[in-house]
């Protein structure tokens, strides 16, 4: 079985070809980050044009590299929840378009189950149940995974994402976008320690929300004080800028370390399966490699490639479709983030 997948959910076009073992026969991901940098962060209306132009050239790109014809593939799958609405429909339109023209079947992915599913892809082996935890631009979430799509949320961030707080800070220091790598970057010569910044919510041993938005706050004090700040003309010097870099990783990988483990503990499940651009940071998979080893519990972690938004985490599909499962042509965008009820263990 041949599956085209597609992934259009925010600023990434991407395609991949992957076939019933689960194996990647090619893959494309086409970044619109030159096209948002400016602006330092993500343009919805900019975005959508952008999958519009990339997505045909996208797909026939992949299908070259996997070395197959449109008339091979068995199925479509495409992320439609969730993710900016111009961005899914373009997606969804081609896939729907060629289910069809192929007549093949179209199954509908969810891009945070998919996300998690990428350590599944990366592993080569079962990683289920498992607790996953969703770092990315726009969500920070924990969740009980009993399989790859019986997902319940255990907890999740009440205001900003980890990504999103990434993004902010390092445009705030000047140091450009997207905010991750330029903070990772940043922080490597700097002194974790050389700012005393909140961690929100560490101290609740119940709870397993996070909230980045006063942390955020408390790094744009030390750089401009309260009140209005021209964050474009603000020369901060080079140390400074390292030393709040690295003090704000920290902080964030702190909390995320530390809520992992507590969901790991609570739920009573060994297994950590960690998804998401965020999950590209190398400080977090250093203290996520070290700490979960220590008390005995298995990380998954997919490589940087599969982190941020790709489309062989689409392979997600692959299980529903072996079991004859498909999607009906009227099927829909959902952009908003389907909340998975029972905030409990
Ligand atoms: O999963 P993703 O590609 O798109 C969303 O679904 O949001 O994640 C993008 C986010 C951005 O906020 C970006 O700054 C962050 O992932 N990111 C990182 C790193 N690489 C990407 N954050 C921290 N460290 C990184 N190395
Ligand atoms: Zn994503």
């Amino acid at each position: 079985m041949l599956v085209l997948t597609l992934e259009t959910t925010c600023d990434e076009t991407a395609a991949a070809v992957v076939n019933e073992r689960l194996e990647v026969l090619g893959a494309v991901v086409a970044s619109q980050d030159h096209l948002h940098r400016r602006f330092g962060g993500v343009v919805p209306e900019v975005a959508s044009r952008a999958h519009v132009e990339r997505i045909l050239p996208v797909i026939d790109e992949t299908l070259k590299r996997a070395g197959v014809k449109l008339a091979d593939l068995n199925a479509v799958a495409v992320a439609t929840s969730p993710g900016l609405a111009g961005s899914l429909l373009v997606g969804l339109v081609a896939a729907k378009t060629l289910a069809l023209a192929l007549d093949i079947p179209l199954v509908a992915v969810d891009h945070v189950q998919a996300h998690v599913f990428a350590c599944r892809m990366a592993a080569g082996r079962e990683v289920f149940p498992c607790v996953g935890l969703v770092v990315s631009g726009g969500h920070t979430s924990l969740f009980r995974c009993r399989t790859s799509t019986d997902f319940t949320l255990l907890g999740s961030t009440i205001d900003d994402a980890a990504g999103e707080a990434f993004d902010k800070v390092a445009s705030m220091l000047g140091i450009g976008y997207p905010g991750g790598p330029k903070i990772q970057k940043a922080a490597a010569a700097g002194n974790a320690k050389a700012y005393r910044l909140p961690r929100a919510l560490l101290d609740d041993p119940t709870r397993l929300d996070f909230s980045f938005s006063g942390l955020k706050t408390a790094v744009r004090y030390q750089i401009a004080g309260p009140g209005k700040a021209d964050f474009a003309n603000l020369h901060l010097p080079e140390q400074q800028v390292a030393d709040l870099a690295a003090s704000f990783q920290e902080a964030v990988v702190d909390c995320l370390v530390a809520k992992s483990i507590l969901a790991l503990e609570q739920t009573g499940l060994t297994r950590l399966c960690v998804g998401g651009g965020v999950a590209a940071n190398a400080r977090l998979r250093e203290r996520l490699e070290q700490e979960i080893a220590e008390r005995g519990f298995e990380l998954f972690i997919p490589p940087l490639s599969l982190c941020t938004d790709n489309a062989v985490m689409g392979a997600i599909a692959v299980d529903r479709l072996l079991a004859g499962g498909s999607d009906p042509l009227d099927l829909d965008i959902t952009p908003g983030l389907v909340r998975r009820t029972a905030v409990s263990p």
